[in-house]
């Protein structure tokens, strides 16, 4: 399959998203993008050696990065930027990352400020990168425990997604993609709540998988050109992060982001029943996240005090409140602003959800 996306409308965002296939990709490194800086993930270049050789072989300065949120700091990037100046590498230099949404936003965020920025394409490798953090521009690196607390705004200006990539994708990280795909069709699409709901998630069809992909880009880069500095709309990407970032952070990283951002699907459900939204859908989303072997409780580990805390250090939190993307049904987002003492009010009994 062969598919360039291209919407006028998305321009400034994104200028060429294409699904390719990586036997073409040796065209896509040519004139502006040759002799890239690279930046790629340890495990993509040990599993994916000879396919990489040809681009590694063409280019500029290589950095290899193992993908683990407790290593996504200023200290890489710092180590990122050293490379590059070591590398000689100039204000033409295209930068190309090869990863996962970790890989992706440590390493946009070098380009986007490495000599005030150099021109980045990324190749997204694992599925939830390929349907959401590819797409955006937001880059960042978590800091003091709290997740993506430094960051830019850096649309890449090309993306490549090869979903051949998936081939190699462990299972775990395969199923924190399908939360993110969730998040998506609550927000905007629900005929991709059809295709998960009919997907095969032990052995998964490659056209269900694609068809899922330009879905959920569909729908991202439809917010995203309206709002890319997330002053109003694009808060509604947020779904599941509140609650997401923080249980990913209070278990010290054990959850993964999607795992993470699953559980905040149903807790905010929730909330938005509290509100007047669907009383079917927390238990909608749990069958769904069941149904993709994805975690629906958590364990007695994470400790509620840190959960709260770090709910506080949410980067949509106001003095006078926290404004919540809130799912009041299928396609029916909303943003919802909570002072402290709604939430001190709501907030336990959508988190009793989640006990086992
Ligand atoms: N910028 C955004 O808009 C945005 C959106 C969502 C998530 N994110 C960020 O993305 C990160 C999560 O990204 P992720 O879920 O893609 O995971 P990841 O990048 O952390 O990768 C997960 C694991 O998969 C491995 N891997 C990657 N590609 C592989 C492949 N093709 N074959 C085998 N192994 C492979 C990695 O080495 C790693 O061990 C979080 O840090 C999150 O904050 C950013």
């Amino acid at each position: 399959m062969n598919f360039v996306w291209n919407t006028a409308a998305m321009k400034t965002i994104v200028r060429t998203c294409s699904i390719i296939r990586q036997s073409a990709w040796m065209k896509e490194f040519s004139d502006e993008w040759k002799k890239p800086f690279l930046i790629i993930d340890s495990e993509v270049r040990r599993l994916w050696d000879g396919e990489l050789q040809q681009i590694v072989l063409s280019a500029s300065g290589l950095y290899i990065i193992e993908a683990r949120e407790v290593l996504k700091n200023t200290f890489t990037l710092t180590q990122i930027w050293e490379s590059m100046s070591a590398a000689g590498i100039h204000r033409d230099t295209p930068v190309v990352v090869i990863g996962g949404g970790l890989v992706c936003d440590i390493g946009a965020m070098a380009a986007s400020t490495y000599m005030r920025g150099l021109k980045l394409m990324l190749v997204p490798t694992t599925l939830l990168c390929m349907v959401d953090a590819c797409l955006g521009g937001k880059t960042g690196v978590n800091l003091a425990g709290a997740k993506n607390q430094v960051g830019t705004f850096n649309p890449a200006e090309k993306i490549l997604i090869s979903a051949e990539f998936l081939d190699t994708l462990p299972k775990r990280e395969f199923r924190s993609g399908i939360a993110e795909i969730l998040k998506t069709a609550l927000i905007g699409d629900s005929s991709i709540r059809k295709s998960l709901e009919q997907m095969n998630m032990e052995n998964p069809e490659s056209e269900i998988i694609l068809e899922i992909v330009r879905k959920c880009l569909e729908v991202k880069g439809g917010i995203v050109a309206e709002d890319l500095k997330e002053t109003g709309k694009r808060m509604l990407l947020n779904l599941g992060h509140t609650i997401g970032h923080a249980l990913e952070s209070a278990s010290e990283f054990q959850l993964s982001h999607g795992e993470a951002v699953g559980l905040g699907l149903i807790v905010e459900a929730a909330l938005a029943v509290s509100q007047g939204g669907n009383e079917n859908l927390p238990d909608e989303i749990r069958y769904l996240l069941k149904r993709a072997g994805l975690p629906t409780a958590i364990n007695g580990t994470i400790s509620e005090e840190d959960l709260y805390r770090l709910i506080d250090r949410d980067k949509k939190t106001r003095e006078d409140g926290r404004i919540w993307s809130l799912p009041f049904d299928w396609c029916d987002c909303r943003l919802i602003s909570l002072t402290p003492d709604q939430e001190e009010k709501i907030l336990p009994g959508a988190m009793s959800l989640l006990k086992a």
